[in-house]
C-alpha cells in the first residue's frame, strides 16, 4: 500500500500557516488539522476553571479531558486565549497528552497539519515540511486586520508586542520549541499575499513529492 502523505506546516504566530495548510489540504485531497486549536482548547479549559495556565497539574488534567466539541468553541482566539495556549504548550505533560491524537489523525489517510512542532516532533518523517515565516511587522498587520474584520477592537502596537512575546515563549521553551526541522523548506511570505504564498507552497510541495 502507498504510504499516506503527511505535510507539516510550521512557523511563528500569524504567518498564514492555517490559511496555507487548509488550501493545500483541499487541493491535495487530504484531511486538515489545525493543531494550535488543541492547545487553545486546553488553555480555555484551564481559564474556565479559574486556574493558572502555567499550572502543570491543572493543564495536564485539562489536556486529558479534552473533547472534540472543545475545538468548536467560538472563544479560542483573542489575546487571552493566545497566551493561555502558549503557556499550556510549554508543559511537557500537556504536549504528551496531545501527541497520539495528532499522530492518529495523520497516520490513517495522510494529512496536512499546521503548528509549531509538526516537522520536528509529531511527524519527523513527514513527506514535506514547510516552515512559513513573515516579518513580525507583517504578521502583526495580518493579525490586526483579522481581529478588526471580526469586529474585535485591537491596538496595532499591542498586537505586535503580543506576537513578539508569544514567539519568544514558544521558541525558548525546552520541549518542542518553535524552530524549523533540519529538512524543512523555508517560505518567507513577507512580500506575498495569500494567493502568492499558496502558489509558492504548492510548487515546493510538488517538487518535493516528485
Ligand atoms: O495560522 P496562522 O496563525 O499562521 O495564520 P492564519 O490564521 O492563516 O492567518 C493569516 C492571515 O493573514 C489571514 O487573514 C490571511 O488571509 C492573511 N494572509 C495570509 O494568510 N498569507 C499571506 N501571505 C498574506 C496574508
Ligand atoms: O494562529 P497562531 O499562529 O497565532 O497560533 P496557533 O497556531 O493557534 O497556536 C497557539 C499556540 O499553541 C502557540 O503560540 C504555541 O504555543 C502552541 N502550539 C504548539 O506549541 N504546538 C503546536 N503544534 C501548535 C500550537
Amino acid at each position: 500500500a502507498l504510504k499516506p502523505i503527511v505535510i507539516a506546516v510550521d512557523g511563528p504566530a500569524a504567518a498564514g500557516k492555517g490559511t496555507l495548510a487548509r488550501r493545500l489540504a483541499t487541493v491535495l485531497g487530504l484531511p486538515y488539522l489545525d493543531t494550535g486549536l488543541l492547545y487553545r482548547a486546553v488553555g480555555r479549559r484551564v481559564l474556565d476553571a479559574g486556574a493558572d495556565p502555567r499550572d502543570a497539574a491543572h493543564a495536564e488534567a485539562a489536556a486529558r479531558a479534552l473533547q472534540p466539541a472543545d475545538l468548536d468553541r467560538a472563544d479560542l482566539r483573542g489575546p487571552m486565549a493566545d497566551m493561555a495556549a502558549s503557556a499550556v504548550a510549554a508543559i511537557p505533560a500537556v504536549r504528551a497528552a496531545l501527541l497520539d491524537f495528532q499522530r492518529d489523525f495523520g497516520r490513517a489517510h495522510g494529512a496536512v497539519l499546521d503548528g509549531r512542532d509538526i516537522g520536528t516532533v509529531v511527524f519527523p518523517d513527514a513527506a514535506v515540511k514547510l516552515f512559513v515565516t513573515a516579518s513580525v511587522a507583517e504578521r502583526a498587520r495580518r493579525r490586526f486586520l483579522e481581529l478588526t474584520a471580526r469586529g474585535v477592537a485591537a491596538d496595532a502596537a499591542q498586537v505586535e508586542s503580543e506576537i513578539r512575546d508569544r514567539d519568544a515563549q514558544d521558541a525558548n521553551r525546552p520541549v518542542a520549541p518553535l524552530r524549523p526541522a533540519q529538512d524543512a523548506l523555508a517560505l518567507d511570505t513577507s512580500a506575498m499575499d495569500a494567493d502568492a504564498a499558496f502558489a509558492a507552497a504548492l510548487a515546493l510541495v510538488r517538487e518535493r513529492l516528485g
